[in-house]
């Protein structure tokens, strides 16, 4: 019992925590200065192994060695040389805001276990709703993470539109469905399509055109190929922006298409949603006001930890159809509807994290200009960075980017497999310690790719990696 009071002593939590902040402190001071590496050069194995997994029966004690040793073995998103996958460098305060949800954990799925948090996360969703330009009926879920998001949507536009009750029925109640989608859509749509039991063939591919946007001049064939297939087409999936290469889809468009066809428009705005809050780049995401769901990460760009996913339906009742089955002993039994304040109802979590407390806090505190101007920023990098890039002799960009992500790849005279290149100077660049980018193919050739996403990130950074390329590359 000792042991127990002293894990749980407030003084013990206080004083420890003060030291936790502390070295924390230290960590972004370090980071954002840019004087630790990205990310440590360590195999999978080898990291493994340093760790080891015995625990010792008695209290040891060594949190402050602990953290320190999680600190220098991780990714270090603050530094302003991360410049790689769609995960942000959170606001600090965000983090603290997780702190507070965990050590409360009020578990949302019922009102009763999490009073606030479901205020919170009301307020949250309608303001995102609002900022989407959806008008008052709309309403939606906040949940972990842009898949889970995407297969919350789409089991809510099946129910919508599939002509039969796939949800009590099963899906070999009525004949085989599908959804259209882009060439350049992310993984998890098809994961969630072939998770509701329609196969590989549940997701029928549109070519995008020369900007990775999808070519919707083709929607019509794919519409007609499903159709051959034996597939009863449900809807669209768009997206806003694509992983790949940040390309936005033309939305208005597609919702015509979908209008002229009783097909549902669901627009993964994981990535890109975020830029209806700034008023120079929102008009690429014109028409996702004529979406019947999106879905929008606000751990890609609005600044947070993750996982923080709103999902957010035009037509708020169709949120309650994407898990349309009744749990009595939560819910009471009643009509979901009128239960509106039970969030777990609608989304695939029971117990789910306080997911708003750091959205609601960041909106309250910083006010929203700062995510605009934020927005702004990261875009304009990317395109001077796209300018530079493009005036080198010794460098191609796959794109003119749209947004905060760029592909590029080192194209110096004389190397026969610039393929092999990429890799190679990629692998060296991490080895290095000193950035993280990532690398894809795009239409056959091996790329770069860099999401501007830190805050911090500056042309300084950019002109000094185009530098270490060309060092690593001139030494493979
Ligand atoms: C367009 C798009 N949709 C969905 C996802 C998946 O989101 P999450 O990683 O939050 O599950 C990503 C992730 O990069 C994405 O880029």
């Amino acid at each position: 019992m000792d042991d127990l009071r002293r894990a749980f002593d407030p003084e013990v939590f206080r004083s420890t925590g003060h030291v936790f902040v502390d070295q924390l402190a230290d960590y972004l001071a370090a980071a954002l200065r840019g004087t630790t590496p990205v990310l440590p050069a360590i195999s999978p194995g080898e990291i493994v192994r340093v760790w080891g997994s015995e625990f010792p029966e008695q209290a040891t004690g060594g949190l402050q060695s602990l953290l320190q040793r999680v600190i220098e073995s991780s990714n270090h998103l603050h530094h302003p040389r991360y410049i790689g996958h769609q995960v942000t460098a959170p606001l600090p305060m965000a983090a603290l805001c997780d702190l507070a949800a965990a050590l409360l954990n009020n578990g949302m799925a019922v009102f009763d276990m999490g009073p606030a948090a479901t205020a919170m996360e009301r307020s949250v969703v309608g303001w995102m709703a609002r900022q989407l330009g959806f008008g008052p009926a709309a309403d939606g879920v906040l949940t972990s993470g842009g898949s889970v998001g995407n297969l919350t949507a789409l089991l809510a536009a099946r129910q919508a539109k599939a002509g039969f009750d796939v949800w009590s029925e099963g899906a070999h109640a009525g004949p085989p469905l599908a959804v259209l989608a882009s060439d350049q859509t992310h993984y998890c749509v098809q994961r969630a399509v072939q998770i509701m039991g329609w196969g590989a063939g549940g997701v029928v591919v549109v070519p995008s055109d020369a900007g990775y946007r999808m070519r919707t001049n083709a929607l019509g064939d794919a519409f007609r190929r499903a159709q051959h297939a034996g597939r009863s087409v449900i809807g669209v999936v768009a997206s806003a922006g694509s992983t790949a290469t940040g390309a936005f889809d033309p939305l208005e468009s597609i919702a015509d298409f979908c209008r002229d066809n009783d097909l549902w428009l669901h627009v993964d705005g994981a990535h890109g949603a975020s830029l209806v809050l700034s008023e120079r780049h929102r008009g690429l995401l014109r028409g996702i006001e004529r979406a019947d769901s999106v879905v929008w990460d606000a751990h890609k760009m609005l600044l947070m930890p993750a996982l923080v996913t709103g999902v957010l339906f035009r037509d708020g009742a169709r949120s309650y159809q994407a898990f349309a089955q009744e749990a009595t002993y939560l819910f009471a039994g009643e009509e979901p509807q009128e239960r509106w304040f039970d969030i777990g109802a609608r989304t695939l979590e029971c117990t789910k994290k306080m997911l708003s407390f750091k959205i609601y806090a960041a909106l309250q505190v910083y006010g929203t200009r700062l995510f605009g101007d934020y927005l702004a920023r990261t875009i304009d990098l990317a395109q001077r960075f796209a300018a530079r890039l493009r005036e080198a002799p010794d460098f191609e960009i796959a794109v003119e980017p749209q947004c905060n992500i760029l592909c590029f790849r080192h194209v110096p005279p004389g190397v026969a497999d610039l393929d092999a290149l990429q890799l190679q100077v990629r692998q060296r660049l991490l080895e290095t310690e000193g950035f993280y980018l990532v690398q894809t193919r795009l239409r056959g050739k091996q790329f770069l790719r860099t999401t501007l996403i830190n805050p911090f990130t500056s042309d300084a950074d950019l002109e000094a990696l185009m530098h270490e390329i060309r060092r690593l590359a001139a030494s493979a």
